[in-house]
């Protein structure tokens, strides 16, 4: 699975031939780049420079680059562990908001505590293995939400999605595209509207990419038509990914999204989040407590490197935004279709297995 290029012709983020590769997703949709990353540095870097982005596709690039580290540490135990643990914390300081990337290198400690006194070689395996099993537990989880959204959308839908939550972000197929994937592939006929998400531009650059290598029609929109669309009646329903879901079924996601539900309710549009367990973190009551990135303003000064605001305007760039949990209609995650009330549905949801 991991060497393999997905069936619309592109990966995300690989284990290849001793290295990770991520697709360079800054270039998209100009320049389809890989880069070959042979030091765990490098990686973590290329998270938080946003060569790969998306929860779980940070999350599982964070399990690759840890695993590449240990290549990097002694052989001698204790100073491996030592060095584990810097990586660790490495890893943890690329970008705040997605709790996937903390769940992945959980996962990734409890694997190296598993394998306990083992030989350093055999403890560098079991993290390769780890990591490969985090990856392809990602692409079976947004198959399984796939089949599990699809059916809250209709034959002949258009849905408005926000950012990018697909095969580029995640190990393949998508969150809130793996919905639209999953309808399609239940013989749905669907089109997608694609805001362009500001400032980064998640929307236009990269989902109407992917949606235009997966065959399945798209419309970008600039953030602000989304109101006229909805009024004119041309959507049916709004699908988003998430970074982090609190115990209370608040949502942390891509800047805007907050205001995409809010216009859903106005007009009467189930407004649904799409997103793996391991986007939920119960250790959060509600939305107030997640950390919210905020992102160097030259991303919001700059538009493909041109400037469209004068020197030394102050500008602000929170990369998130928290959408309050009555606003959505439902959470689709690989364990099932989570309804209001929301914080003992997510209780026993991560308490079944999927
Ligand atoms: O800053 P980004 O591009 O990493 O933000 C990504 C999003 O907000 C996605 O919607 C979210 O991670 C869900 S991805 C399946």
């Amino acid at each position: 699975m991991n060497d393999a290029i997905l069936d619309e012709g592109f990966f995300t983020v690989r284990w290849h031939e001793g290295a990770v590769e991520l697709l360079d997703q800054r270039a998209l949709p100009l320049r389809e780049t890989v880069l070959r990353f042979e030091h765990a540095e490098d990686v973590a870097r290329a998270i938080t420079d946003m060569v790969v982005r998306g929860a779980p596709a940070i999350g599982v690039t964070a399990a690759f680059g840890l695993a590449l580290g240990t290549r990097e540490l002694p052989d001698e135990r204790g100073a491996f562990d030592r060095g584990f643990a810097a990586l660790c914390e490495r890893f943890a300081a690329a970008r705040p908001t997605a709790v996937n990337l903390f769940w992945a290198i959980d996962r990734m400690k409890a694997r190296r505590a598993a394998v306990g006194d083992s030989p350093v070689t055999a403890v560098r395996e079991a993290l390769l293995a780890e990591a490969r099993a985090i990856h392809d537990e990602d692409v079976a989880a947004c198959v399984q939400m796939g089949r599990l959204g699809a059916e809250l959308v209709p034959d002949g839908a258009a849905v408005l999605t926000h950012c990018n939550a697909g095969a580029l972000a995640t190990a393949g197929y998508g969150t809130a595209l793996g919905v639209v994937r999953g309808a399609r592939d239940a013989g749905k006929k669907i089109r997608v509207f694609a805001d362009e998400t500001r400032p980064f531009l998640q929307g236009a650059r990269l989902t109407a990419w992917e949606l235009v290598k997966a065959r399945i029609p798209v419309t970008v929109i600039t953030d602000n038509m989304a109101a006229d669309l909805m009024r004119r009646g041309e959507i049916t329903c709004v699908v988003v990914g998430a970074d982090r879901i609190a115990r209370n079924g608040d949502v942390a996601n891509k800047i805007g999204t907050y205001g995409v539900a809010v216009l859903a309710h106005v007009h009467g549009l189930p407004f649904y989040v799409a997103a793996p367990s391991s986007t939920f973190d119960v250790t959060i009551p509600d939305g107030a407590g997640i950390p919210i990135e905020e992102r160097s303003p030259e991303e919001v000064r700059q538009i493909g490197g041109v400037r469209i605001v004068a020197v030394d305007v102050p500008v602000r760039h929170p990369a998130f935004d928290v959408t309050p949990a009555e606003l959505v209609a439902a959470l689709i995650t690989e364990r099932g279709v989570l309804r209001p009330p929301y914080e003992a549905a997510i209780a026993a949801m991560l308490t079944r297995s999927a």
